[in-house]
């Protein structure tokens, strides 16, 4: 078995180097901050008592995966591995340096990897002398428990790098798909609508964020409506990619960032985690009721549901990701009750493409023109499934 470098042992890394030393590999993990790798080192011993004492894992399993995972000085303890996964701050200067310099150090089989959520891999990879051995490899938070793994290609990434990388995610029992080296990926390009949209129903002052929660779970059946999941993901986070995707995108309408989520971040009122976003949580906060009204609540539903499946059909149009992955990538990276091109055969195109076109006659605007594979599919009678 290769051994595996994980570098920066934030969130991502320590969770990375868990799931890679559970999967049986020797793994080395390197942080510029030596606080960063010993709370790692104590994460882990603390994550995996508790589930030896779940029985989720014998303690000779834990222990093993203690003994498998070694905490490195220097870049330069890297040189026998076959597989490194970057998990630094997300900065493409930042990012580029340590790949020329890892260059340096690894052997020419080793394949570079990057968990970034936002930058080209194009533009990473350039900095090195071998881009066709750099690939994105993009994990969601938290990594040990999230199924997904989106494998990006850059390019000018080998075959071999693509089919290798994906065996070896594989074997470490998560979900892979293979998508393109563009904004947001599969997920963080697909779900934009899932917020943007029901904060553009809120902003038009239609419906309150708890009406527009309890409209996605009621008849969408979504686990988490979307007011409170940008309050569980937080809303400097979930600003900051939004703001991200469509700037990438070349300012796209159909990504563009909100007045309301910007001020609760400059406000600093990230969610949960500083007890207020969009809904309160500190002790005794009330939970505001939702307008159960039954039109109102199917209105809001089919309207960012349609603005959902309009997006995951341009992804497949524009060749994004196959079908298969397109719809197993928002099942298994947030949790959708189901995929979207699945979704747009029950709901039916044609009604999709109804409430979509009702909204760009309205508004005249473009974030509400529906994509040209859906009038094709529509005109020849096709389905996705
Ligand atoms: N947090 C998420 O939800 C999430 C999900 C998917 C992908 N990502 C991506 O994963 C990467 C890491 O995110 P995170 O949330 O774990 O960040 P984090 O801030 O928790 O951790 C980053 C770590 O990298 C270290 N670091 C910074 N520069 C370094 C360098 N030059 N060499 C070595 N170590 C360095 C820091 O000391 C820190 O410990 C980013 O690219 C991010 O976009 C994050």
């Amino acid at each position: 078995m290769i051994q595996i470098g994980i570098i920066g042992s934030g969130a991502m890394g320590a969770g990375i180097a868990q799931v890679a030393a559970t999967a049986g590999h020797q793994v080395i993990v390197f942080d510029t901050d030596q606080n960063a790798l010993k709370r790692a080192k104590v994460n882990l011993e603390s994550t995996l008592k508790k589930l030896v004492e779940k029985q989720k894992l014998t303690q000779s399993q834990a222990d093993n995966i203690i003994s498998s995972t070694s905490y490195a000085n220097e870049l330069s303890q890297f040189k026998d591995c076959g597989l490194v996964i970057e998990a630094i701050v997300e900065m493409l200067e930042v990012k580029q340096k340590l790949f020329s310099e890892l260059e340096t150090i690894v052997s020419g089989q080793c394949v570079l990897a990057t968990n970034t959520s936002s930058l080209s891999i194009a533009s990473i990879g350039s900095a090195c002398t071998k881009p066709e051995r750099v690939i994105g490899i993009h994990f969601f938070n938290p990594a040990p428990v999230m199924p997904l793994v989106e494998i990006i290609p850059s390019l000018l990434t080998d075959k071999d790098v693509i089919s290798e990388s994906k065996k070896i995610i594989d074997s470490w029992g998560k979900t892979t798909v293979l998508t393109k080296d563009t904004p947001g990926f599969i997920v963080n390009r697909v779900a934009r609508s899932y917020y943007g949209e029901a904060i553009r129903i809120y902003e038009e002052g239609m419906a309150d964020f708890a009406t527009i929660d309890w409209a996605m779970k009621t008849f969408g059946g979504f686990k988490m409506g979307p007011f409170e999941l940008m309050d569980f993901i937080g809303n400097d986070i979930n600003y900051k990619v939004t703001e991200s995707v469509w700037t990438q995108f070349f300012y796209e309408s159909r990504f563009k960032p909100s007045l309301t989520q910007k001020r609760l971040f400059e406000a600093k009122l990230f969610g949960r985690k500083s007890g207020r976003g969009y809904y309160h949580y500190s002790e005794g906060a009330t939970i505001p009721e939702p307008n159960t009204n039954k039109d109102l609540g199917e209105y809001i539903f089919n309207r960012v549901i349609a603005m959902l499946i309009n997006e995951a059909v341009d992804s497949f149009y524009l060749k994004l990701a196959s079908r298969d992955d397109l719809d197993l990538a928002m099942v298994k990276g947030v949790n959708y009750p189901k995929g979207l091109l699945k979704w747009a055969d029950e709901v039916g195109l044609q009604n999709v493409y109804n409430t979509l076109d009702v909204l760009y006659e309205l508004y005249n605007e473009e974030r509400y023109r529906p994509c040209i594979l859906m009038k094709l599919m529509i005109k020849d009678n096709k389905k996705f499934y």
